[in-house]
């Protein structure tokens, strides 16, 4: 297939159920009517059109552990999840905290990437929440950053958190938050508190750790007027909290991961080091609280935290292997599988909270539109009906510690485009 030529997509439905064909043609969305005769035809009957998925917070690894993941590996396993845009945590090494740095990540996407790599930058320099990062210069530098996260770490300091959301506001910039109360849950805390982490003698990560840094920092984005994103909200307690700040007008936006939607605290009795992620699997009362909150909207959007390791840094006992797992190829699946297949969501929600309002928080232009003509023609095709188990040896990251691994679960994604070209094809 190529670009010059154009491709029909003919019979898909769309989200809300009309069908329509698509004509994609440099790059874009043009009048099915205007497509050439004998121009390529892709048989979409049966099938949904979605806009191309956005994820907000992506570990890609590069620079520095190019050996757990690259911006190619990682945008590869993004196309194949139905992603068109994804966000390059700062957390490399070295850390994203200058402008050049920024920039460096955002040329290697353009060069490399199977989809649009957006740069996030970090909140403090060496995310060491000593002394706020290049906040500014990694705005105006050519990543146009937007979003800005010590993600891995929390941003602990009061004082600082309130001058960097006072800071980004005025280029209408966001501070992801990774919410954790380190004194609440230190560097060790690997298990939800709860009977489980006393049963399996591993140490408690209780939710509070978690809710008391959101009803912070939310009272700080009131103080400052500006925007705070919660990065993977896990807990009924920081849903309780994030609903209220709504309710009083405050600018918060909020995630969930597929893990924190599907995976329970139970799964980690085994102590199998692909169920380690921060913050951590929660029981099931907290899973069902994340679940509502996504279907009526408190929760804003789904992002994966997609997070590869080498099997170095993961096989090793539970307390001391490295936190975080894939997420990108089976995040649309995890979704039809929780929220659409039980009836908690329809197709259009799903759209808004994978690709809307994702490309809505990290203000990007481009990505999240409707399926219109002269939209940017970034779409993903679904199979709403097919299942198969996972084959974690299938992936196209060059990690392996995907969660999935032998479950049964929908295989939605049949082909992205980016930008009117195909980056996966079943
Ligand atoms: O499990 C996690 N892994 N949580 C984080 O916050 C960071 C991530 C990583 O970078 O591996
Ligand atoms: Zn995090």
């Amino acid at each position: 297939m190529t670009n010059r030529g154009g491709l029909l997509i003919t019979g898909a439905a769309l989200a809300d159920g009309a069908r329509g064909d698509l004509y994609l043609a440099d790059g874009v969305l043009a009048d099915p009517a205007s497509a050439p005769a004998g121009v390529e035809r892709l048989d979409a009957d049966g099938l949904l059109a979605l806009p191309g998925l956005v994820d907000l917070h992506t570990h890609l690894r590069q620079p520095g552990r190019e050996d757990a993941e690259t911006v190619s590996s990682g945008t590869a396993a993004a196309a194949r999840g139905g992603f068109t845009c994804v966000h390059a945590m700062a957390n490399t090494d070295p850390v994203t905290d200058t402008a050049e740095a920024a920039e460096y990540v955002a040329d290697l996407g353009e060069r490399e990437g199977h989809c649009e790599v957006r740069v996030v930058g970090a909140v403090t320099k060496g995310l060491e929440g000593e002394e706020l990062a290049e906040l500014g210069l990694m705005a105006d530098s050519a990543a146009g950053v937007r979003v800005y996260s010590d993600d891995g770490r929390c941003v602990g300091d009061s004082l600082l958190m309130r001058r960097a959301l006072t800071y980004v506001k005025a280029f209408d910039g966001v501070i992801a938050q990774h919410s954790q109360d380190t004194r609440l849950a230190g560097p060790s805390a690997c298990c939800h508190e709860s009977e489980w982490s006393g049963r399996l003698g591993l140490p408690g990560w209780p939710s509070q750790a978690e809710s008391v840094i959101v009803a912070r920092d939310v009272q700080l984005a009131e103080l400052a007027g500006a925007r705070v994103h919660v990065c993977h909200v896990s807990t009924a307690e920081s849903v309780e909290v994030i609903r209220w700040a709504k309710r009083r007008g405050i600018q918060v936006t909020a995630e969930v991961t597929p893990h924190h939607l599907l995976l329970d605290t139970p799964l980690v009795a085994g102590y199998d080091t692909r169920f380690k992620v921060n913050p951590p699997l929660r029981t099931s009362e907290h899973l069902e609280a994340v679940r509502e909150a996504l279907a009526d909207g408190t929760i804003d959007a789904v992002a994966t935290d997609h997070a590869p390791h080498a099997s170095q840094d993961k096989d090793h006992p539970f307390d001391v292997a490295l936190p975080g797992m894939l997420g990108l190829e089976q995040a649309l699946a995890v979704v039809v599988e929780v929220m659409v297949n039980t009836g908690r969501m329809d197709w259009p929600t799903l759209v808004e909270r994978m690709s809307a309002t994702p490309a809505r928080i990290g203000r990007v232009s481009g990505q999240g539109r409707p399926l219109a003509v002269g939209e940017p023609a970034n779409v993903v095709l679904v199979d709403p009906a097919a299942r198969a188990v996972v084959d974690a040896s299938a992936s196209a990251s060059r990690s392996r510690n995907n969660p999935y691994g032998g479950r049964d679960l929908p295989d939605p994604v049949v082909a992205t485009f980016w930008r009117g070209r195909p980056t996966y094809r079943r």
